[in-house]
């Protein structure tokens, strides 16, 4: 059942609708265009309170739960993919996982950078290990009083512009046991050995750089670990609850930007004539507005839905991957179709469409694909590990006792 919006979330909506429609949609095409990071949005979003809005209050943040930062992510995502990605970044995924699990200092760390304007990089995936994300290799070796880290992430949002990084690595002891799976905290340009590669060029949502990061000898004390709660042996598991409140804002995203999209095609095909009336006169564009809006409103359903259920922590893992699927299948179709009803228009540049067409396509694909998506579900759903997971068909490497 999703909560009606009380009276402080619909004013939170506004307000953020506010800085969306205006000063954010009008730099929008040209974020795109110039691939820079959107400096002036950050400063924006700051000032209207929406980065670590969920940070607690003893740190500085608002308290938030992940509804409210949805609606602030809906909205900015409307007009400009990158905004939106920016809220996920600054109030879920490491932000989440530095709150939840950190230590005091850590979370201070984290709570200063992120309120003042950084947006930090969360790196999980490798190039030998994506969707397979537990195969990472990683490592950080400790060595006295000191963890030494070697390994290499890719596709990491926010490489080269984010200073905070959370970083996944198998961690072994002195003598070279695996203990588990740890999530580091370090800062570009303060660490020594953290390398900010290249930069890869995408397809869309091009404001924010995806980069390769690679860690050479990099040497980081134990208070740089986030001690997962359930110890090193299920810190994996630990840091992929966190992440599920990063899979509700990504989905979040995919849903502004269908909607952003939807509501071009209405104004659109109200205003465009054709055979001496307006489009949507016809009951092929009536029909296809219709199930847009009827895939919008299952979308948003299912969104609000996942970010209540983290009312107490985090988003639960099934609703969370359940909305990203719905979300970022149904968003690829309804920007498809908007598009189409703009015509010829819908083709160019000068429009947003095409760049909601680029944008929409990732969300497939990052922060967990589809595919594996519905393997979180069905194993959730069935209670066992499926054969295409890992330890359906290999053993897993065992942690010291
Ligand atoms: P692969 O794992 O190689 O998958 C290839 C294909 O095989 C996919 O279609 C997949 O669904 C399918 N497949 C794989 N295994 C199975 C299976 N068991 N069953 C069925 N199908 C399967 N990562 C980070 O760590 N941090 C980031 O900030 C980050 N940001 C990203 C931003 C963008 C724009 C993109 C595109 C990616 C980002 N990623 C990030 C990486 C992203 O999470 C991975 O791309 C994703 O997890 C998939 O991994 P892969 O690309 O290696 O694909
Ligand atoms: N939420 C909570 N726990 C999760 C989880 C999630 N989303 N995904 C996995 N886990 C837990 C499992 O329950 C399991 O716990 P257990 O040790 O108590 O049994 C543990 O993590 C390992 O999961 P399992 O499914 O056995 O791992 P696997 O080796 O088969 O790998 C994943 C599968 C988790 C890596 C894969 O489903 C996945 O999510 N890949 C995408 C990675 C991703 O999203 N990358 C985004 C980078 S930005």
């Amino acid at each position: 059942m999703i909560t009606a919006l009380d009276k402080d979330r619909i004013r939170l909506r506004d307000q953020a609708r506010e800085l969306a429609q205006g000063p954010i949609r009008a730099r929008a095409a040209e974020v795109d265009r110039t691939e820079q990071y959107p400096w002036d949005h950050v400063d924006a979003m700051k000032d209207a309170g929406f980065l670590g809005m969920t940070i607690p209050k003893a740190y500085g943040g608002q308290s938030k739960d992940w509804l409210d930062a949805v609606l602030v992510i809906e909205e900015m995502a409307k007009t400009c993919s990158i905004a939106g990605r920016i809220a996920v970044e600054t109030n879920m995924g490491a932000v989440s996982a530095i709150m939840a699990y950190g230590s005091e200092e850590q979370r201070k760390l984290a709570a200063d950078m992120v309120l003042s304007g950084d947006k930090p990089a969360i790196c999980i995936t490798e190039p030998d290990a994506g969707s397979d994300a537990s195969g990472m290799t990683t490592r950080a070796d400790k060595r006295g009083n000191r963890y030494v880290l070697n390994g290499k992430k890719h596709w990491i949002t926010g490489g080269g512009v984010s200073r905070l990084h959370l970083i996944f690595a198998k961690i072994f002891d002195e003598q070279g046991n695996f203990e588990g799976v740890g999530g580091f905290l370090a800062i570009r340009d303060e660490t020594q050995g953290l390398e900010i590669v290249k930069r890869e060029p995408t397809m869309g949502l091009r404001g924010i750089p995806e980069a390769e990061v690679a860690f050479n000898d990099m040497e980081l004390p134990p208070s740089a670990l986030i001690m997962p709660p359930r110890g090193l042996k299920k810190g994996f598991a630990d840091l992929m609850t966190a992440y599920n409140s990063q899979r509700v804002g990504a989905g979040t995203v995919a849903l502004g930007i269908m909607e952003g999209a939807y509501e071009l095609a209405l104004d659109w095909t109200e205003e465009r004539e054709q055979f001496g009336r307006p489009i949507n006169e016809f009951q092929g564009v009536q029909w296809r507005l219709a199930d847009m809006s009827i895939r919008i409103a299952a979308a948003q359903a299912l969104i609000y839905k996942a970010a209540e259920s983290g009312k107490d922590g985090f988003p639960d893992k099934i609703m969370a991957a359940q909305a990203k699927i719905y979300t970022s299948e149904n968003a690829i179709q309804v920007v498809n179709e908007a598009l189409q009803l703009f015509g010829a228009r819908g083709y160019s540049r000068n429009l947003p469409l095409e760049r909601m067409a680029r944008d929409v396509r990732m969300f497939t694909i990052g922060g967990g694909t589809a595919e594996v998506l519905r393997n979180v579900v069905a194993s959730g759903l069935l209670g066992k590990k499926l054969p295409q997971t890992r330890d359906g068909y290999m053993p897993k490497m065992e942690a010291a006792e």
